[in-house]
């Protein structure tokens, strides 16, 4: 038997499976490194050099697919293979966009093992002698990655699956920082179109004059600088999707051409003239009032409705404030093992106070504070290591907001009930005459 000396690192919380793979591999001759749970395995990660990294998914605290998005990030070109008691088709996806690259299923067979992890160790040899970097897969893939349990976001999931396996068009409403983007990403990564590409353009950060050129192409000679045929975004996505952030910005000619491909699925490029088939899917997001637009003559009525062949409405955080504590327990997660190494926790106090603040800037806003709060915190997160704006909304939370009048007639009661009835007493304190607060008493 060759002798091997890859280090390779098993994480599962089941000690038997633990201490089976170990002595299955040992007589394959590697160096095994065990550990019962991601914490202890991030440790042994960061001391040895790991060859191979084989993880459980479902593990409690932490779960494998967060093991594997740190390793992802923090050793990209470690191979890993994923052993799993759970063969559901959702799992093995989640696995593969979470970047691992093998999959098994409990049981298996020595021979299943054994092959898998030579197919592993190879391509991390392959990966290291030809220095090639894996794409960056840490960038809010799948569907995985949305938390919340809110009606509001419970509806919009149900609209996700039922638009997720077809091709309807889709626009997606809603504030700045809701989620939009990863709406759009977990409409192309749990469908059946998946394995396309998702191509994102931010119609937005294109000047105006060039939007057409990207989004469908040019022939060579077209314009001044066109020295080759190019395609554009339509072209790119193709039997994929095409997601247009902030499609309200779009200029008035792309609009129109826009609408043909839509109509049409047909594409000219700039400079040509015939007429070129895409079959994708496009998914549009705007944090406009479309209509408002198409009353000021900034955006095509007929365009419009051939976006919203499905719509999607996401709603502000302030509308669903039931989901902070598990949006705030992912962004503990994500950030506690980037920063720290660990998983943090927050207190009850502080935890009050995310739940009592509006949220003009929603999710985006939320996970900023936390992001933050994890690298001033130095034990779990407490009240100090919030930003001071949230916590001038302590006494008033939003919930209770009233018309003044309201709150007058509240605070002149309080009043009375301190005073005991007193009213000459109340009127000094509220420094008003006596006539005034019987009036208002009235
Ligand atoms: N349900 C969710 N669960 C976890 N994270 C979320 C959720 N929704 C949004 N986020 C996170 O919040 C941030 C903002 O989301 P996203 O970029 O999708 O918002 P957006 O609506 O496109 O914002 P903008 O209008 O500013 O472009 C991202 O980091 C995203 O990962
Ligand atoms: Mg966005």
């Amino acid at each position: 038997m060759p002798l091997n000396k890859e280090n390779i690192l098993i994480v599962d919380d089941d000690i038997k499976i633990l201490e089976l793979l170990a002595r299955r591999l040992k007589e394959f001759n590697y160096h095994v490194f065990k550990a019962i749970s991601v914490k202890e395995a991030l440790f042994i990660l960061k001391d040895t050099p790991i060859d191979l990294l084989i993880t459980d998914i479902q593990m409690p605290e932490v779960d494998g697919i967060q093991l594997l998005k740190y390793a992802n990030e923090h050793y990209p070109n470690m191979p890993k293979l994923v052993v799993t008691g759970y063969p559901s088709v959702d799992g093995a996806l989640e696995v593969i966009k979470s970047g691992a690259m093998d999959y098994m299923t409990k049981p298996f067979t020595k021979t299943e093992l054994k092959m898998a992890v030579e197919r592993g160790l190879e391509h991390g040899r392959a990966h290291q002698a030809s220095l090639a970097t894996i794409p960056s897969r840490n960038q809010n893939l799948p569907f995985n990655e949305m938390v919340g349990n809110s009606t509001a976001f419970n509806q919009v999931l149900t609209i996700i699956d039922r638009v997720k396996d077809n091709r309807a068009t889709v626009l997606i409403h809603g504030e700045s920082g809701t989620g939009k983007e990863l709406v759009a990403r977990a409409i192309h990564y749990s469908g059946k179109y998946s394995k396309g590409p998702f191509i994102a353009v931010n119609c937005g950060a294109i000047p105006d004059n060039l939007q057409e050129a990207e989004l469908f192409g040019y022939t060579k000679g077209a314009f001044t600088g066109a020295d080759q045929n190019r395609n554009g975004f339509f072209q790119a996505a193709s039997g994929g999707t095409l997601f247009l952030d902030e499609i309200g910005t779009a200029c008035l000619d792309v609009q129109t051409k826009l609408l043909r491909a839509l109509q049409e699925k047909e594409i000219t490029k700039i400079g040509s003239r015939t007429m070129e088939k895409v079959d994708l899917r496009i998914v549009a997001a705007t944090n406009m009032d479309l209509l408002e637009e198409i009353r000021k003559k900034n955006f095509r009525e007929d365009l419009y409705y051939r976006l919203t062949v499905v719509e999607i409405k996401v709603p502000p955080l302030r509308d669903r404030k039931s989901d902070i504590p598990l949006l705030v327990d992912k962004f503990l997660q994500k950030y506690g093992m980037e920063y720290r190494d660990r998983l943090l926790r927050i207190d009850p106090e502080a935890l009050k106070i995310l739940e009592r603040y509006p949220w003009p800037g929603n999710i985006r806003e939320l996970e900023n504070v936390v992001q933050r709060a994890v690298i001033m915190a130095d034990g779990p997160i407490g009240v100090k290591d919030l930003p001071d704006f949230l916590k001038y909304d302590i006494d008033f939370p939003e919930e209770e907001f009233m018309p003044l009048r309201n709150m007058e007639k509240k605070y002149i009661k309080r009043v009375l009930v301190h005073t005991k009835g007193n009213k000459t007493r109340a009127a000094e304190i509220l420094q008003i005459s006596r006539k005034t607060l019987r009036d208002k008493l009235d």
